[in-house]
């Protein structure tokens, strides 16, 4: 049985409380406010952010904050990617990688929605593609939708372990943001 089936516990989620990510939740909250305003400065600063995932054990998930955007990451278990690479990309709503880090027409495998040697990290920018809610998925208890990774509730839509859109009005995968591996445990988003 896929694990996220089963009942989260507090070991399942991490907010970390970092200088950098300490307004996390706050402005996960302001976020349909954000987007309402026009950017500035402030709203476009960090450019890059540097992520320590030592913290995040396998089936935790922690969000952070990039370019003013709430960005998703999910250290996946092993039944989380099986199910993620044994649905055929043929039968995705969506077929396209829409990952910033391969080729453009790149095919949504779950090879190419990860980086090499680190297909358990699941990165993706946590903004529907529908109307632009931020699906659930990241907190204990959350709505994971029918397929165990996120769920948006404003229309309805379902995304699967990879971030992909199999189910709802959602057009697009969700977005993988540029980032790289600066060693096994550190990532830098942008
Ligand atoms: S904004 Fe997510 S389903 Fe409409």
């Amino acid at each position: 049985m896929s694990s996220h089936a089963e009942e989260p516990n507090r070991r399942d989620f991490i907010v970390l409380a970092g200088s950098a990510f300490a307004a996390v939740g706050a402005a996960i909250s302001l976020w349909p406010f954000i987007q309402q305003m026009n950017p500035d400065s402030s709203a476009l600063a960090l450019a890059s952010v540097e992520v320590d995932l030592s913290p995040v054990a396998s089936g935790q998930a922690i969000t952070v904050m990039w370019r003013g955007k709430p960005v998703f990451i999910r250290n996946r278990t092993e039944e989380e990617v099986k199910a993620a690479k044994d649905f055929p990309v043929a039968d995705l709503p969506d077929e396209v990688a829409r990952n910033a880090n391969v080729a453009a027409d790149a095919t949504a495998t779950d090879e190419n929605r990860t980086l090499p040697g680190h297909e358990n990290w699941l990165i993706a920018i946590g903004i529907c593609t529908h109307l632009g809610c931020i699906p659930k998925g990241q907190k204990i208890g959350d709505e994971r939708g029918d397929f165990g990774g996120w769920f948006c509730p404003c229309h309805g839509s379902h995304y699967d372990t990879a971030g992909r859109i199999r189910k709802g009005p959602a057009p697009r995968n969700l977005d993988i943001p540029p980032y790289a591996f600066v060693s096994d445990t550190q990532i830098k988003i942008g």
